[in-house]
């Protein structure tokens, strides 16, 4: 008997030693933070290294609550980072094209930079021509956000909380928003957005991440192939604001509804520089829906947008000017997949509203899937 417990243990170690590389590939799921730097003010800035399973990582700060890098095998295992980021504190405290950033309180525009809420002009900054442009002066992509980890079976997060006083940037209301961002071990980034306000006010949450599926360095993003599930655009004018009109990408330089690439006709939109469009997408705005694919044939890696968000502004990188403080990238040579609300919505009575009164809660997800082409 005594014998047989002793094989029996001896079975059980052996199975363990088995079960070891389960364990340790498991075991490759961890949180790590270290220091970044410091703002202008002095506080200090934290980088937070989220891995998963397969050893993928995802790092951010809580300045801005800004994705610094991703990195992804390409069809040979091969990692690198796909996302145009700063390797310091110094880049992201300079004008820097909102890389990898949280935007808020309103991303994208807001025509002349004044809406109205029950009677109440508010005038807001107009940091972009004529225009108010991602929340301003100020926006939350320069602010430090408190930080807590959110650990589950299958992922590793960060919980990103703000709280944006009343008047900050001009916009009514004290607003607490909640950002998390999830890594899970299928390689997909799960960004959930809340917010609740004390008034009411306009609110318009993004991630301004830059996306180059072949890593920095590599060029232009002509041969990405894209599709976008949205058979329509806004239509804008010169100064990019709305006017309203929805209009179709049929025959237009704007048709990405089967797989086409971003370089194709690029060329076509010459008053923009490139794409700098705001789509609609498909389906029911409130539902986790496909939004867009992007596959890059010279490193085999993938991407899979979907979003409950009603819009999605594909962004070529057309002010990317080679210089530093744009991370040396050049024009076109990263793009931007900003799921959101429509621009100027608070003054357009035919949009969603972006409307968040006091006793409701905000809430948009989206995510972005990495992967290797079949
Ligand atoms: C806008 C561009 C703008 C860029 C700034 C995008 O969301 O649509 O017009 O230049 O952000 O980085």
């Amino acid at each position: 008997m005594v014998r047989n417990l002793a094989s029996l243990s001896t079975l059980f170690a052996a199975l363990a030693i088995f079960a070891a590389p389960t364990y340790s590939f498991q075991s490759k799921m961890q949180i790590a933070s270290s220091p970044f730097g410091k703002t202008a003010a002095g506080q200090n800035v934290t980088k937070y290294t989220l891995t998963n399973a397969a050893g993928n990582t995802v790092e951010m700060i809580d300045y801005g609550a800004i994705i610094v890098s991703i990195n992804v095998p390409d069809r040979d295992g091969k990692k690198v980072n796909v996302t145009a980021g700063f390797k310091s504190i110094d880049g992201y405290l300079g004008k820097h094209p909102y890389f990898g950033a949280t935007v808020g309180r309103f991303c994208n525009r807001i025509a002349k930079g004044k809406f109205s809420i029950d009677g109440n002009a508010f005038q807001l900054a107009t940091n972009n021509g004529p225009n108010h442009l991602h929340g301003g002066e100020v926006g939350f992509d320069k602010q430090m956000w408190s930080v807590a980890e959110l650990k589950a079976e299958t992922s590793v997060g960060l919980r990103f909380t703000l709280v944006s006083p009343d008047g900050q940037e001009g916009y009514p209301g004290k607003l607490t928003v909640v950002a998390d961002y999830v890594w899970d071990n299928d390689s997909c980034l799960t960004i959930s957005f809340s917010a609740d306000t004390d008034k009411a006010t306009h609110l318009n949450l993004t991630n301004h991440a830059y996306f180059n599926l072949s890593g920095p360095a590599s060029g232009t993003v002509y041969k990405h192939e894209l599709t976008l599930a949205a058979d329509k655009y806004l239509s804008v004018d010169e100064t990019l604001i709305p006017d309203g009109k929805f209009a179709a990408v049929k025959g237009t330089a704007l048709d990405f509804t089967s797989k086409r690439a971003i370089g194709e006709k690029i060329a076509d939109l010459k008053a923009t520089n490139g794409y700098d469009h705001c789509f609609v997408v498909n389906g029911d705005a409130g539902t986790l829906r496909n939004a867009a694919e992007v596959v890059d044939p010279v490193s085999g890696r993938t991407m899979a947008v979907k979003t409950t968000q009603p819009g999605i502004q594909l962004y070529s990188g057309n002010f990317l000017d080679g210089t530093s403080a744009n991370g040396n990238y050049k024009l076109h040579e990263a793009f931007c997949l900003e799921t959101q609300h429509y621009p100027d919505s608070p003054n357009q009575t035919g949009f969603p509203t972006t409307l968040l009164k006091p006793g409701q809660k905000f809430k948009e997800t989206t995510s972005y899937k990495f992967g290797v082409a079949k």
